[in-house]
């Protein structure tokens, strides 16, 4: 195949040091300018190279597919399926192998390595691979998406890594309209991360874009569908959230009851719309009939939670007192994160999520939720259970979870 290297990607298949990286955002060139890198030594001179990735899959679809269309035929003497090794007619090898079982890749010695996306692998890989190439001065280099303040982070940081950067638009092959779309539907932080290939920190407030544009009063319209966001708990408190979404799909969040020991049949009442004493002592009523409840919407977890006395899943008494409109979500606690997140601000800078003034517990826990003091910054993490701000914020999740246009979704 004939093919014209990007600009970021000459200048990462040039460096002549002994570790590189190309820290390059989804669909930047990452794994097509590694395998070029690899190609360039195992042509040079006769020698043993490693492909590595995360997984199998990943290399048998993306990896050998990629060397098979780079590499010449004539220059390849056989291939061998089920070793997936691949002999040239200089004499060199390349084995491809999957990271699956990182002690697997002991016992190797090479003179060159690749690593696509690395940086969702831990370092053990990387330091493995190093001991494999430091008998023959071997080479090492990595191609991988940004992902937090982890390991690749530290070896770009402290230098011990050569890196070029390169942004999803450095691939002249992307279109720009779907990169704008991402920007549209991505929280700023993850739409960094990703597409301009920015080592961003998932450490601190989770929500971090929480602001005063994201405060604003909220008059609840009778034409909008209402849900309520429920997180059931007993000694940990219930958290309830009334929300409307406009049709811009912004969502409006304007009542909230969080309090703990809720009895089922309080709850019931509550969502019901009669005037309540809740355990604290305020009196609450809901400024929605329940006939204008389109859905009370909760978590798997939440939903089979057990009040005071053991016995029925909240779920199944509120069933039995009539409230039938339950919808449990589940989905991935991480991705419903970014949703939430994206909500908050989205990459374009524009809030889509709003909560009434008087909401002080939400506001609260948008501002306090967090992640754990060990926090490795990685996007993958989970926020700290602090039980405290983790209820609202979970009522909310499950939400926009089920609010979210899975069409629209986007892959890592
Ligand atoms: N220099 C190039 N010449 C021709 N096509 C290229 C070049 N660089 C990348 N491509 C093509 O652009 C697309 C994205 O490249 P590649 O798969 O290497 O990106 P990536 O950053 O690894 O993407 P992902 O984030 O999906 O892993 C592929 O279709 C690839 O074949
Ligand atoms: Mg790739």
């Amino acid at each position: 195949m004939k093919y014209k290297l990007s600009f970021k990607q000459g200048q990462f298949i040039n460096i002549s040091d002994r570790f590189s990286a190309f820290i390059g955002g989804v669909r930047s060139g990452k794994s097509f300018a590694g395998t070029v890198k690899g190609i360039k030594f195992a042509r040079r001179r006769k020698s043993i190279g490693a492909v590595i990735a995360p997984t199998y899959p990943m290399i048998r679809d993306v990896l050998i597919p990629l060397w098979q269309e780079l590499l010449p035929a004539k220059f390849v003497k056989k291939y061998s399926r089920s070793e997936h090794k691949l002999w040239l007619k200089n004499g060199s090898v390349v084995l491809f192998r999957s990271a699956e079982i990182p002690e697997r890749l002991y016992g190797l010695t090479l003179h060159w390595f690749h690593i696509d996306e690395a940086a969702t692998l831990p370092r053990r890989v990387w330091d493995i691979m190093m001991s494999r190439v430091i008998s023959t001065r071997g080479y090492g280099f990595i191609t991988t998406t940004p992902n937090g303040h982890n390991w690749v982070y530290e070896l770009v940081k402290s230098g011990e890594i050569s890196s070029v950067f390169a942004k999803t638009s450095d691939n002249p092959l992307i279109d720009p309209v779907e990169i704008e779309r991402a920007r549209k539907i991505l929280d700023s932080k993850f739409f960094r991360q990703q597409y301009e290939a920015s080592f961003e920190a998932y450490l601190g407030q989770v929500y971090d874009d929480f602001g005063e544009r994201n405060i604003v009063p909220i008059v609840p319209h009778a034409d909008l569908p209402t849900y309520i966001a429920a997180d059931f708990g007993w000694r940990h408190p219930t958290a309830l959230v009334w929300a409307q979404v406009d049709q811009e799909n912004n969502i409006m969040l304007f009542d909230e009851v969080v309090e703990s020991f809720l009895t089922p049949d309080a709850i019931a009442k509550i969502i019901r719309g009669e005037k309540v004493r809740l355990p604290s002592g305020k009196i609450f009523k809901s400024k929605i009939p329940i006939g204008m409840i389109r859905e009370i919407i909760t978590g798997f977890e939440a939903s089979q939670s057990r009040q005071e006395s053991g016995g029925l899943a909240i779920i199944d008494i509120l069933g039995d007192e009539g409230i039938r409109n339950i919808r449990t979500v589940g989905g991935s606690i991480v991705r419903g994160i970014f949703d939430v997140r994206a909500k908050i601000l989205s990459a374009e800078g524009e809030p889509h999520l709003f909560v009434d003034p008087h909401c002080e517990r939400l506001i609260s826990d948008f501002r306090g939720y967090h992640y754990p003091e060990n926090a490795k910054g990685i996007a993958s993490e989970l926020p700290e259970k602090d039980n405290i701000h983790d209820h609202t914020m979970d009522a909310v999740r499950y939400l926009i979870t089920a609010l979210t246009d899975r069409k629209k979704e986007w892959t890592i």
